[in-house]
């Protein structure tokens, strides 16, 4: 897994990648084999995983473009997996600064190959629970200056963090930015009816990642001092200008499961 030198090896296809078979389920080809048979095996459990990702990063893009629209030029993402399938930088027009991030090295180790001959991009290891080991860093004054008025992605990460986690580092992040600022961010609402929060936290323990499953209610509590847009905390799909056939599959498993929303610091 680690080079001579210690760092992270992208080469090492002995080992599935969580960020690689993330990949894989968005339908990427940053993946090597390894990864597509983890893959596999994880869907034979939970099949509406598939969807579930793609939900995910549909809800993604379709932010991205409404930041855009709204002129955002710079974006914060934390939890990001690797910067592939739509990522922000595929979406946003050229140009826009991106500091990508994730806790799993090898994902970073990856990721930095992919973005490395992007002066406007960049991608660091840090850690979404405890937003400080990213704000410090001197990418982010290289690549945003001093300005603060910023997008912070958060998208996909908050049911892998326990609720004092996510809450501390809302904090720390409406702080840290000036107002303006928005975060888009999405989790799974336990009260849905078709949510099955056993499965799920089955399917993650395989991965050894504990999973953390909350009520809308709680959700919303969580939020602090972060302003919820107009638009509301609304199912993913919800937010999607896709097509209704594309969307069938991911709503039949995953409606209302999915709930996201853009918060804007006043
Ligand atoms: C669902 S995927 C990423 C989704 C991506 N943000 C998107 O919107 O499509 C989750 C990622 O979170 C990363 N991750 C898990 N725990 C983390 C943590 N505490 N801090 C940062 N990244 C974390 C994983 O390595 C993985 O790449």
């Amino acid at each position: 897994m680690h080079d001579q030198g210690g760092s992270p090896s992208i080469a090492d296809a002995t080992t599935p990648s969580a960020g690689r078979i993330y990949d894989y389920l968005l339908g990427g080809n940053h993946n090597f084999e390894i990864d597509r048979i983890a893959a596999k095996g994880l869907l034979k459990d939970v099949p509406e995983m598939l969807q579930w990702v793609r939900l995910i990063r549909w809800f993604l893009g379709s932010t991205i473009r409404r930041l855009c629209d709204d002129g955002f030029t710079k974006f914060l993402d934390f939890a990001s997996g690797l910067p592939t399938v739509d990522h922000i930088h595929q979406v946003a027009p050229k140009g826009t600064r991106v500091v990508y991030s994730d806790i799993d090295p090898v994902t970073v180790a990856y990721a930095r190959e992919i973005v490395k001959n992007l002066p406007e991009i960049d991608f660091v290891q840090g850690d979404a629970g405890n937003p400080e080991s990213v704000l410090g860093l001197e990418v982010v004054q290289r690549l945003f200056g001093s300005d603060r008025k910023v997008a912070i992605g958060y998208n996909g990460i908050a049911w892998f963090l326990p609720d004092d986690r996510v809450v501390h580092a809302l904090e720390v992040l409406y702080d840290w930015a000036s107002p303006g600022s928005r975060l888009f961010i999405c989790d799974i609402n336990s009260t849905a009816q078709t949510t099955d929060g056993d499965r799920l936290r089955e399917f993650y323990q395989q991965v050894k990642q504990p999973v953390y499953v909350r009520s809308e209610k709680r959700f919303r509590e969580m939020l602090g001092r972060w302003k919820v847009n107009p638009q509301g905390i609304r199912p993913l799909e919800e937010w999607l200008p896709i097509d209704k056939k594309s969307m069938e599959k991911a709503t039949e498993s995953a409606g209302g499961n999915l709930i996201g929303a853009i918060l804007e610091k006043t």
